[in-house]
């Protein structure tokens, strides 16, 4: 089984603090990895570190037969637009249109054609389920709507990898469910995935490995299926009891 990204022993500090402390992720072509963990844990961080955002002190990141760990500045913006990342606050451009926002890094980073540019646009506003709003402004659009633009945005980079930091929980309860969803059917295609998230229904339907984070630590990992059939440790069984309120 090989690695999409295999992660080892990333340390990252922040002055004095050691904010990730020796933590192993990996995901395989297709998987989508839920990351669970009390606030601070350090699931953000890890995220920014995967793609390049955060420098980290020590640890190898092996993504796509690469080691990437090291990477000079410049060479780092591009291997991070192999990485979708998506974050709770959408961060869409509110000056441009749903299908500019979309078309933004194709043609301004991939230098594709316009008219290629759009067609995909087009392709992916149907696949997050907008295929009318392409003119819409993102004031025009609802919290939910405007997230899937975003994964949308992301997906136009045609990245390896998409990366999900609480990408609902910013959201209207009743628009959380159709991110979920096209979350989930893009999982169930193929799209590799690693997904912060507190939604456990989610992780229920659309993980194959569950991670749990404490303290900058791996607490526990497992396949879905055991994760969450009571055997994890106590520690995170309480958590996912509190979770569930
Ligand atoms: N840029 C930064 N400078 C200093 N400390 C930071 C920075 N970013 C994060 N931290 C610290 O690192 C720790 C982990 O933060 P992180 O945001 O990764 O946690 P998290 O698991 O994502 O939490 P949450 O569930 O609240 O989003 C926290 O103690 C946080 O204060
Ligand atoms: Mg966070």
């Amino acid at each position: 089984m090989t690695h999409l990204l295999d992660a080892v022993a990333i340390w990252k500090r922040f002055g004095a603090l050691d904010v990730l402390k020796g933590v192993d992720v990996s995901v395989t072509p297709g998987e989508c990895l839920v990351l669970l963990g009390p606030s601070g844990s350090g699931k953000s961080t890890l995220l920014r570190c995967l793609n390049l955002l955060e420098p980290i002190a020590s640890g190898s990141i092996m993504f796509e037969g690469q080691e990437i760990a090291n990477t000079p500045r410049k060479q780092a913006a591009l291997l991070r637009r192999r990485m979708g990342m998506v974050f709770q606050n959408f961060e869409l451009f509110q000056h441009l249109s749903a299908e500019d926002n979309i078309i933004f890094g194709p043609i301004r980073v991939k230098h594709r054609p316009v008219k290629q540019a759009r067609e995909l646009a087009r392709h992916l506003l149907r696949k997050v389920h907008l295929p009318d709003k392409a003119a819409a402004f993102p004031d025009e659009l609802s919290g939910g709507q405007q997230q899937r633009v975003a994964i949308a945005r992301a997906l136009a980079m045609e990245p390896a990898l998409m990366l999900y930091d609480e990408p609902t929980s910013a959201l209207d309860p009743e628009t959380v469910g159709e991110v979920l969803s096209v979350m989930q059917e893009l999982a169930e295609e193929g799209m590799t995935s690693i997904v912060v998230t507190h939604e456990l229904g989610f992780a229920r339907r659309a993980a194959n490995e569950v991670m749990f984070m404490e303290a900058g630590l791996v607490a526990h990992r497992a396949p879905v299926g055991d994760f969450f059939n009571g055997s994890a440790p106590e520690r995170v069984a309480r958590f996912l009891n509190r979770m569930h309120g």
